[in-house]
């Protein structure tokens, strides 16, 4: 059964919409901990559009679960990652006018960037995942720049218009997934993903973590954090946790 990371990136959105301090970031995280939640991730934007450094620095001081840190590949943000050293950094691309992660990274361009930018990541003892779309070119160069792990972008599969679609888009992260593993990549999914539509992804075999943060977040709104996150669980464990 996969592990859950929670994203709870849009409760710094709400807090930043007033410049306040609340929604605590921290509090947040910890009703998602008690909802069964494996990590907590953030997205430190360059833009710094909803989480801030401070409360990277807050969460992996306190935080009983492992911190996953979303970032793009600067200098900056690499900088970031060395001093905090969360448990885990996932690379992703980042454009300023986007409302959300739209693709993944094109790892095939910049392999020795990647690798570079890899290598100072995990000197620290961090495990690095790259965020890519579920393309077998993609995959077999993020194991050339060295990362650990994938983190398999499910939007498209998210975001398919019909039935059909959505099976296509689901065969190719099958066969994305199954090349990572054959790799020897630690295998993550995310993006998109929600209550309707999580447990083909949670099916595939060798899913080692799915990230999930705005349908969580949508549905805390009307039950709260925790419980939003324990039914999410109880998806991605299937029908036998669901009977419990
Ligand atoms: N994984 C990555 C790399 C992301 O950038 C995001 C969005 O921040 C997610 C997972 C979570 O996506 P969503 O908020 O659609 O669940």
């Amino acid at each position: 059964m996969p592990l859950l990371g929670v994203n709870i990136d849009h409760v710094a959105t709400l807090r930043q919409a007033r410049r306040v301090n609340v929604p605590d970031i921290q509090a947040a995280a910890e009703a998602a901990i008690a909802g069964g939640a494996d990590n907590i991730t953030v997205h430190l934007r360059e833009d710094r559009r909803h989480i801030q450094d401070h409360d990277v620095a807050q969460l992996r001081k306190n935080l009983k679960v492992r911190l996953n840190l979303e970032m793009a590949v600067t200098e900056e943000m690499i900088r970031v990652a060395r001093l905090v050293i969360p448990h885990n950094v996932c690379l992703v691309p980042e454009q300023r006018q986007e409302l959300t992660t739209e693709s993944g990274l094109d790892v095939q361009a910049q392999v020795s960037r990647l690798r570079s930018a890899t290598k100072k990541i995990k000197s620290k003892g961090i495990i690095v995942s790259l965020f890519v779309d579920p393309d077998p070119v993609q995959i077999q160069a993020a194991k050339q720049a060295g990362a650990d792990a994938v983190e398999i972008h499910t939007g498209a599969y998210a975001n398919a218009k019909d039935a059909v679609g959505r099976a296509l888009e689901l065969e190719r992260i099958q066969s994305a997934a199954q090349l990572a593993r054959d790799l020897g990549l630690i295998l993550n999914a995310g993006h998109g993903l929600n209550y309707e539509n999580v447990r083909s992804i949670a099916q595939i075999s060798g899913m080692n973590e799915l990230n999930i943060g705005f349908s969580i977040l949508a549905r805390a709104v009307f039950v709260g954090l925790e419980p939003a996150v324990r039914e999410m669980k109880k998806l991605i464990n299937g029908p036998a946790a669901r009977e419990e």
